[in-house]
């Protein structure tokens, strides 16, 4: 089959695609044949070495969702048969990813993906509702809560202004100038311009002067002191992504302390326990079309370094997504 692995951490260049052995399912295993991979920020992080492969080992296939067919199962499965569609997230810290023909996975970390919902919007989904349904629990949001959702154009903060949405939130999300539309469209209750407005004043504004109960926050080293100014007595920030080092200084960690603010870490990719249950969550959102998934751009798989470098570039909005299978739409 063919798979996009690395044999040295480093640039878009160390990416190769090559003929690897097809996976054969453990007994508590299934098989994916995987149509549709997403590329996500983390899947670079991989890449580069900030975060290498748990069991150390090189070649590595990167890749942590994807949507497809069941090809495979092991003999202890009983949930899924070939034939199935399902959809995976996660992957690719503790064993081979999704830039691939096929990937094994244990069966509690898959889920079946509805007839009526497409492999692309599958794979898109996996791990951006699936984060914000833990960020937003992280949280401990409630309907009539209001949520300020930092980077809401990106593949994560588009999705989870959604979920809040649906649970019953007053929804405050920020963009660049040029997202402003699409995010708007997303049902947000406002957005504001994370670069140039002033935050609290432009939030309070916005919600009639009520204070945010929970950020969920994708770049905290540059949002974070910011964050504090909006939030309520006892409110939380979701820290998703940092970036770089998170630093409150005196007068912010001081304001921190007053409001009782709650720091809140969740790491998606280190939640694997909870993938096929949070997976199962997604698809029922998914079929009730409270939540659609943004599809920003698509790459076939040999082009996975060109994918990666747009998933990161500035200006998008939504998901980049892989076609593996080379089907197309399906
Ligand atoms: N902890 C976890 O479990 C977890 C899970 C998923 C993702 N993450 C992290 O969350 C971050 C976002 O992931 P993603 O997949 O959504 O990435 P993405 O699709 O690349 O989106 C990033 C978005 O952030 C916006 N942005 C850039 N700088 C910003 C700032 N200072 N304040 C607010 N928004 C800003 C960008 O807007 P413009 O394009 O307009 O500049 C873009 O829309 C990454 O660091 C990722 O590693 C963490």
């Amino acid at each position: 089959m063919r798979a996009v692995r690395i044999h040295e951490h480093g640039d878009e260049s160390v990416l190769r695609t090559e003929e690897v052995d097809r996976p054969t399912p453990a007994p508590d295993e299934v098989v994916l044949a995987v149509h549709t991979a997403a590329v996500n920020p983390f899947d670079t992080y991989i890449r580069e070495g900030i975060v290498p492969p748990e069991d150390g080992g090189l070649p590595h296939v990167l890749g942590g969702d994807a949507a497809g067919e069941i090809a495979a199962v092991g003999d202890d499965v009983v949930a899924f048969e070939p034939g199935d569609r399902a959809f995976v997230t996660g992957l690719g810290l503790d064993g081979p990813g999704t830039y691939a023909e096929y990937v094994a996975v244990p069966d509690h970390r898959v889920a079946h993906l509805p007839a009526a919902v497409p492999f692309e919007a599958g794979a898109a989904a996996a791990e951006t509702v699936t984060t914000s349904l833990m960020a937003l629990d992280r949280g401990g949001v409630d309907a009539g809560d209001v949520v300020l959702v930092q980077g809401a154009a990106g593949g994560v903060g588009h999705a989870a202004v959604q979920v809040a949405a649906h649970e019953g939130a007053f929804v405050v999300g920020t963009s660049s100038p040029g997202s402003m539309d699409g995010v708007r469209d997303l049902g947000v209750d406002a957005v504001v311009d994370y670069a140039t407005e002033d935050l609290a004043a432009a939030v309070l504004d916005a919600t009639g002067g009520r204070p945010v109960d929970v950020v969920v926050e994708t770049h905290a080293a540059a949002n974070v002191a910011a964050d504090v100014g909006t939030l309520a007595t006892g409110g939380t920030i979701a820290v998703l992504g940092e970036d770089d080092d998170i630093t409150l200084a005196g007068p912010t960690a001081g304001l921190a302390k007053g409001k009782r603010a709650t720091l809140a870490f969740a790491s998606h990719m280190r939640s694997t326990e909870h993938h096929g249950e949070a997976l199962a969550a997604a698809a029922r959102l998914l079929r009730r079309n409270a939540v659609e998934v943004t599809v920003d751009a698509t790459f076939p798989l040999e082009e996975a370094g060109a994918a990666q470098r747009h998933c990161l570039s500035s200006g998008g909005f939504g998901k980049t997504l892989l076609d593996v299978s080379g089907e197309g739409s399906a």
